[in-house]
């Protein structure tokens, strides 16, 4: 079965094919970074008539390269939430039209399944990660522990109760100049970093509970820049002192979460899944235990279209079809989400 992907949940939009024999046939992403830098943020109204000049020619040019016509799909699969309202509406409306014309069936994927999914689209030796595992979601907008029981069948374990780590990156590079989005400019500043010089509170590790709060951390940076000489190396250390104690939080309750779940498989997914200092951290907690933890390749942890192809072309497999209204759901929570039964 060959489904086309579409990706338009924030400020990226993504297609990609896959064929459930062959696999991954395809993927583009085009991002819309520059067009939002200068405001600092996503504009959403921005985000949405971005998707609609940028959608159509990006599903033609995959298509193209995959050596595919549209009548060649099976299925469509089209990220329906949670996100942004206007950006959702582009990717579904254009995905559920598709599919309607060429009579084939759609499917609307949760986002954050995409993300859960997307290590199970890597060639590793090891084999696929099977369920059940424990996920740690890590994007921009989220941060959460789930106990994936089954494909489909997920328990929230644990969410951060305020800033999502992604969030805590790009606030935080943001309060010391860095340019927009500055999550992946501070990972990168933290790399040069010296560990130890600054060192911040690991937020809530000492109460029982998978709960994560970052958004005091910020703050305890941004005294700790202010004070300083703010010169480049010690922009270095704090981004280090930072990264240190995000990733020193994540492993803590990863560890906590795999205790509570009986389990020694961890999947990680999502953004601040490409950072190189957690997937070091989380390879050696896992190790130390003699479990395993799977992430995907650095572009499929932020945003693509290959990640909702794979999760669409699972559910389609199973017999999901969407109605022919185009529904969106800007916030959606993956416990509602039915299993899939392979
Ligand atoms: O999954 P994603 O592309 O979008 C959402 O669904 O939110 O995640 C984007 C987030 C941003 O907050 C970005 O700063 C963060 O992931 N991110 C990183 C790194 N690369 C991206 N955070 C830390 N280290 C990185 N290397
Ligand atoms: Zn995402």
């Amino acid at each position: 079965m060959r489904v086309l992907g579409i990706e338009t949940s924030c400020d990226e939009t993504g297609v990609a094919v896959y064929d459930t024999s062959e696999g991954l046939l395809a993927h583009h992403l085009f991002s819309q970074i520059a067009l939002h830098a200068e405001y600092g943020g996503v504009v959403p109204e921005l985000a949405s008539r971005d998707h609609v000049r940028k959608l159509l020619p990006l599903i033609r040019q995959t298509l193209a390269e995959s050596g595919l016509s549209v009548d060649d799909l099976d299925g469509v699969a089209y990220t329906a939430g949670p996100g942004l309202v206007g950006a959702l509406l582009v990717g579904a409306g254009v995905g559920r039209a598709l599919a309607w014309s060429l009579d084939v069936p759609a499917v609307g994927v949760h986002h954050m399944e995409g993300h859960l999914l997307a290590p199970l689209l890597e060639d590793d030796p090891r084999g696929r990660p099977e369920p059940p595992f424990v996920a740690l979601l890590v994007s921009g907008g989220h941060s959460q522990l789930i106990h994936v029981k089954k494909i489909g069948e997920y328990e929230l374990l644990g969410e951060t109760i305020d800033d999502a780590a992604g969030e805590a990156f790009d606030k935080t590079a943001k309060l010391m100049g860095l340019a927009y989005p500055g999550g992946p400019l501070l990972a990168k500043l933290a790399l040069e970093g010296e560990p130890g010089r600054f060192k911040f509170t690991r937020p809530m590790v000492d109460r029982p509970g998978l709960e994560f709060s970052f958004s005091g951390l910020k703050t305890q940076v941004l005294l700790a820049w202010q004070k300083s000489d703010q010169t480049a190396q010690t922009q270095r250390d704090i981004a280090r002192g930072f990264e240190d104690a995000v990733v020193d939080t994540l492993a803590i309750k990863c560890e906590r979460a795999l205790d509570q779940v009986d389990c020694d498989t961890l999947v990680v997914a999502g953004g601040v899944g490409a950072n190189v200092n957690l997937r070091e951290r989380l390879k050696a907690m896992t190790a130390k235990r003699g479990g395993d933890v799977y992430f995907p390749r650095p572009a499929f942890c932020t945003d693509n279209g290959a990640m909702i192809a794979y999760a669409g072309a699972l559910r389609l497999l199973a017999g999901e079809r969407e109605g022919e209204a185009i529904k969106v759901q800007p916030r959606w929570d993956m416990e509602t989400l039915p299993r899939v039964d392979r």
